[in-house]
């Protein structure tokens, strides 16, 4: 079926996000909007991950309800996401009752089939947290929390038998292309998988706000056998309507960051295979954008002050330096730095320059040299004819890359195709065709130049969703909805009138907006 279902990980509504958080979210729109443009029937999720105890205590220290804490950072968080343009199908909160009710279920299943058993759960308590913790997460022996001491304790809990699945997860991260990029694939078989998966804890009668075990309500279901399931329930699984579930699962592909690979690539095929369900095609776990040596956690101080809020860096350079920079800057899969400075050289190098400039030029040499209106291109010289077959093939690696989840790559690319515009202008030499009066090569250099830009910046529009739409009025044409439109050469018609359109980016002074983000992040 022509379908593609993409999901971003649920953020924990602990604080405000930031532009960290956006990376995935950024990265999967520009995917889903691609595929969207290839005439496929697209699911795009996102949402919150609303219960366990850090959340119940954030509320209590800010003296609201959990449900009125949530509900604000929900509303900022969605808020964000129309900033940053983002075009989800589903927002889904764990905290949603159909949601609660398909985990209670799912629970209920896994249990009759014996695949989830109780037994006692033993580890390190800090009281007053009323955290329990793992020998490894203690900081100094002490809790990592409020640094005071932990006791060993027991407590009665449900566990899943993940130990079961040890061989079949094994040959599925190792025979398939299930995990992604292949380099995540050893650190999983080392440092988890070889040293034996052992029965994963599910419940806890110590965490209150979470979603009650309904057969014995003194539990609440921990953590992730309550997260992980959102892929599903999100499409109508165990409820009524399930067509989406029919039509969409499995996903197409999980993004999610490296940190919680593991749970996305281990205990979430177990839980998958031990209610039978197929398995999601591909999980793909990327890089952190890094500052300094750091990610830009929510809930870590960062050192030097930056200005690393989405929302002004919207505000002051729109949103496609955004997108832009998440998307081409960070190699998908690598960890990537981010700070101000590379942030707004990447705005004036490929924005204003490379790609602004470019649509304004040769609008301008349109208007200049052929007094605004370009004919079909005429007799072909080598120089156009390499430029078309560069274009073409470039624009057939781009599909290619995004079938490959490939989102740097792909926008890379894009702009490789502009920088191959621009070198053609130089090597054309429009100015000097003029001088010499030949009117009709001009027509075929900017015709052939309009046609290979306007083929470039249709693979564009998933990407960047601000300017790129305008630019096709600058030439009379509509802004595509599919990429099978502006896809081979040929398509500017006899009198095609030419306008110069507005200039798309400003140029920025990196010295000065350096110094007044400085100010900002220091305020
Ligand atoms: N709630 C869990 C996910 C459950 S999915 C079933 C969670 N939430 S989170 O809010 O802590 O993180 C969500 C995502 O944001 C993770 O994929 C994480 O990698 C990502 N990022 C947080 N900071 C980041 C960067 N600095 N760079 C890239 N991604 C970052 O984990």
């Amino acid at each position: 079926m022509n379908k593609f279902y993409i999901t971003t990980p649920i953020y924990y509504p602990s604080n405000k996000l930031t532009l960290g958080n956006c990376y995935t979210t950024v990265v999967c729109d520009g995917l889903a909007r691609f595929n969207r443009m290839l005439n496929k029937d697209v699911f795009y999720l996102t949402g919150t991950d609303e219960h366990g105890q850090k959340i119940q205590k954030k509320a209590q220290a800010e003296g609201k309800s959990e449900m009125a804490y949530l509900n604000e950072i929900v509303a900022d968080t969605k808020e964000l996401w129309k900033m940053l343009d983002i075009s989800y199908d589903k927002f889904i909160r764990t905290t949603d009752d159909y949601h609660v009710a398909a985990v209670q279920k799912m629970f209920k299943l896994l249990y009759d089939k014996g695949q989830i058993y109780k037994s006692t759960y033993k580890g390190l308590y800090c009281t007053p947290c009323e955290s329990f913790w793992t020998e490894e997460q203690l900081v100094d022996g002490k809790c990592p929390d409020c640094g005071r001491a932990v006791e060993p304790m027991e407590e009665e809990a449900y566990f899943f038998r993940l130990s079961e699945y040890q061989d079949k997860i094994k040959n599925l991260l190792q025979n398939t292309d299930f995990l992604r990029p292949k380099t995540r694939v050893n650190e999983m078989i080392n440092n988890f998988i070889n040293p034996g998966l052992k029965d994963l804890c599910v419940s806890r009668t110590s965490v209150k706000w979470g979603v009650p075990v309904d057969f014995d309500p003194k539990h609440t279901i921990y953590v992730w056998i309550d997260a992980l399931p959102n892929y599903l329930t999100a499409l109508g699984y165990l409820q009524e309507d399930n067509a989406k579930f029919k039509k969409f699962w499995p996903a197409d592909v999980h993004v999610v960051g490296k940190e919680i690979v593991r749970f996305h690539s281990i205990i979430w095929p177990a839980i998958l295979m031990a209610l039978d369900l197929p398995l999601p095609k591909q999980i793909y776990g990327h890089g952190w954008l890094l500052f300094g040596n750091d990610k830009l956690s929510k809930s870590k101080e960062t050192g030097k002050k930056e200005v690393i809020d989405p929302r002004i860096l919207v505000g002051r350079y729109g949103l496609d330096a955004v997108r832009l920079f998440l998307t081409k800057e960070i190699m998908f899969g690598q960890d990537g730095p981010y700070n101000q400075e590379l942030f707004l050289n990447a705005y004036n190098t490929n924005l204003a320059n490379e790609y602004g400039n470019l649509v304004s030029r040769t609008c301008g040499m349109a208007q200049k040299y052929l007094g605004g209106v370009l004919n079909p291109a005429g007799d072909l010289q080598a120089a156009d004819k390499t430029l078309m077959s560069e274009i073409l093939n470039r624009r057939k690696f781009v599909l290619d890359q995004v079938e490959d989840i490939n989102p740097s790559g792909a926008i890379n690319t894009i702009f490789e195709m502009f920088s191959l515009c621009n070198k053609y202008i130089d090597e054309t030499a429009p100015w000097a065709e003029f001088k010499a009066g030949n009117t009709q090569r001009i027509n075929t250099i900017l015709t052939t130049l309009s046609e290979a830009i306007l083929i470039s910046n249709t693979l564009l529009l998933p990407f960047l969703t601000d300017k790129p739409k305008t630019i096709y009025a600058n030439w009379g044409l509509k802004t595509p909805t599919l990429l099978n439109e502006y896809s081979a050469f040929g398509f500017i018609k006899p009198n095609t009138q030419v306008t110069k359109g507005e200039n798309l980016y400003n140029r920025l002074d990196i010295a000065k907006e350096i110094e007044e983000l400085n100010k900002i992040a220091n305020e």
